[in-house]
């Protein structure tokens, strides 16, 4: 079995992260499950945004946070990645609404509608980040969103992570069953992680860490869990992947990564 294709914050590398650019883009390449942060605004609406501040993606000063939904929705979250776009003579109108930040809900809107109207499943990866001023907050919000589209249990199309053991264990205790994955940071962290975690939690590793420490994704393999990895970008760190039998890649360039898997002769 190959391992299932994951768009990490859409197709990032062609296209701005967490837009509804860059989600239809992974959908239009086949992305098999699009992965996707999450953090809380002031008035309670989970968006997908990486980074605590909107500096990096907006040019803004201004913590995510500390802000409401209707002025994060003022902003252009694509322009940094393609700042000429504006003078290009020949660019066509563009919807605005593909480089806005986009909140959960429509992400989640837009899997399940693509999934009635082409009839191919497609995942979600939510990683909620931490540390935030909100705790627990994020994952009780995320939990009833969830919920509303009957996508909090074991068979939805859905999956939790984060790099916070704490924010996982509230989700196993909010919604059973919901799969759930560890991400790891350190090596470091493994040998405590790998006691804590359930039996059937999935464990993400970071590729730059498996290189790193040759013997962690042995480690991993070995305990039996199954095996989520980002950020595969490169073709070597895919056959890495390949050799080490994990079931998913997350990467920002999902097309290039069914090309590598059709040159290495796997079915797609
Ligand atoms: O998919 C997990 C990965 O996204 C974690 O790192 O910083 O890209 O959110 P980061
Ligand atoms: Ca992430």
């Amino acid at each position: 079995m190959r391992p299932q294709v994951v768009a990490h914050r859409g197709a990032s590398a062609a296209i701005a992260e967490h837009t509804l650019g860059a989600y239809v883009e992974a959908l239009n390449v086949g992305a098999e499950a699009l992965e996707c942060d999450v953090r809380l605004t002031a008035d309670g609406h989970l968006v997908c945004v990486h980074d605590r501040t909107l500096k990096r993606v907006a040019g803004k000063r201004g913590v995510v946070s500390t802000m409401e939904l209707a002025d994060l929705a003022e902003l252009d979250v694509a322009k940094w990645k393609n700042p000429w776009t504006d003078l290009a003579d020949e660019e066509p109108d563009r919807d605005e609404r593909l480089d806005r930040v986009l909140t959960l809900r429509t992400l989640l809107e837009t899997v399940r509608d693509y999934t009635a109207v082409h009839g191919r499943r497609v995942e979600l990866a939510i990683e909620t980040k931490h540390p935030t001023r909100y705790g627990g907050l994020v994952e009780k919000r995320l939990v009833e969103l969830l919920r509303e589209f009957g996508w909090d249990g074991p068979d939805a199309p859905v999956r939790v992570m984060s790099f916070s053991f704490t924010a996982l264990q509230r989700i196993e205790r909010l919604a059973p069953g919901t799969r759930l994955v560890q991400l790891v940071e350190h090596s470091r962290n493994w040998s405590l992680l790998r006691s804590a975690i359930g039996a059937d939690w999935i464990v993400g590793p970071g590729i730059k860490e498996l290189r790193q420490h040759p013997r962690l994704g042995e480690s991993i393999r070995r305990s039996g869990h199954e095996i989520h990895v980002w950020t595969v970008n490169k073709e070597r760190d895919l056959d890495l992947c390949l050799d080490l039998g994990v079931s998913a890649v997350i990467s920002d360039k999902p097309a290039a990564v069914f090309g590598w898997l059709a040159a290495r002769g796997l079915p797609l």
